[in-house]
């Protein structure tokens, strides 16, 4: 259904193929594969094709694990959907702004054209405008909800809208979907073949190191990423660990729930300083936060050792910082520094 949106050279590809995933049946001494014979934890190359893992995903997300595909971090998912549809100096990418800025590094990666759509001044998303506004050559939309560094979300009817009146392929980057009340596109995956849906292990299941991202898609869109990859492609560290933390629903639960609560404490105080004009809506673990002068904000905070994100140069979000909600001790250590100049 969607091969002629592959990029040429892909669509050719034949793709690596290990001893390992040829073999069928129980291997008791495994002499294919080059590997130090000893008995290290790590002395044998992972399961390439992430079996168990995705089993324990699928069951978590209630989606077929034949339906998932794993790369190294959502960035490394964007990165690779790019490079698999957008033919270099032909294709094109569409996306909002203000938003996340990895669709623009991996277009320019890969030498796609992007197609920049403008969020009106709430960061609402006129789904209409926005599909109007596609081009010929856009192979892959790109919306993030919740969105960053914005923090709020769209709805899945709008996914629907874009999703049902685009040729091509439609990424819905839900990177903070689990901080967030409105219903995720895994919803809808079934009734939309040219949706993918991307989440993460970065951001609510707290384990940013181990670069882990998910894509949900139609098993024929799963095929073509498979393609690409690169054989062993998440190691078998990042599987061990990762099944650890999927074995503890209940530590990702009460984490987010104390985020959750941070987040409505810093919304508070963060309001009643002088320093503060706006605090943007968050559906996300961050707020976006109007300072009345965020360049000196953010660089006497450096001074304390507090980093925050500075998206003052982003056009619609001046004098803005995007405050991460940390620990109970953390943020009163932003807040009681944030006092001191106010
Ligand atoms: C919207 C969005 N998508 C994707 C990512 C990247 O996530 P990962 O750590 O899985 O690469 C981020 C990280 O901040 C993000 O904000």
């Amino acid at each position: 259904m969607f091969e002629h949106l592959l990029r040429e050279n892909i669509r050719n590809l034949i793709p690596y193929s290990s001893a390992r995933s040829e073999f069928k049946g129980v291997a008791e001494v495994l002499l294919d594969a080059n590997e130090n014979p000893f008995d290290h934890d790590f002395s044998r190359y992972p399961d390439p094709m992430q079996k168990d893992l995705k089993a324990a995903i699928g069951k978590l997300r209630d989606v077929d694990p034949s339906k998932i595909f794993l790369s190294n971090g959502s960035d490394g998912i964007i990165e690779m959907i790019v490079r698999t549809f957008c033919e270099p100096n032909k294709d094109s990418i569409s996306y909002f702004t203000p938003g996340f800025s990895m669709y623009k590094v991996a277009a320019q990666l890969n030498a796609a054209e992007t197609n920049v759509f403008e969020l009106d001044d709430d960061f609402k998303l006129d789904e209409k405008a926005f599909t109007a506004n596609f081009k010929d050559n856009d192979k892959i939309v790109f919306i993030t909800s919740p969105n960053n560094p914005t923090g709020n979300s769209y709805s899945v009817d709008q996914v629907k809208y874009i999703a049902k009146n685009f040729k091509g392929l439609v990424v819905l980057d839900e990177a903070y979907v689990d901080f967030s009340n409105v219903p995720s596109g895994l919803t809808i995956l079934d009734e939309y073949p040219n949706l993918i849906v991307m989440q993460t292990f970065s951001k609510a299941f707290g384990a940013a190191g181990i670069r882990l991202g998910m894509a949900f898609m139609c098993q024929e869109l799963v095929g073509y990423l498979n393609k690409v990859k690169m054989p062993y492609n998440i190691s078998r560290s990042t599987q061990q660990e990762a099944m650890k933390i999927l074995g503890d629903p209940q530590r990702i639960k009460s984490e987010i729930a104390l985020i959750l609560s941070e987040r409505k404490r810093m919304e508070v105080e963060l309001s009643n300083l002088n320093q503060v004009i706006k605090i943007y809506p968050s559906d996300t673990n961050f707020l976006l936060t109007k300072f009345q002068d965020s360049a000196m904000v953010y660089k006497f905070l450096i001074g304390k050792g507090i980093i925050l994100r500075d998206i003052s140069k982003v056009k619609g979000c001046e004098q803005c910082l995007r405050i991460t909600v940390g620990t109970k001790a953390e943020n009163n250590r932003l807040l009681n520094s944030l006092k001191e100049i106010d």
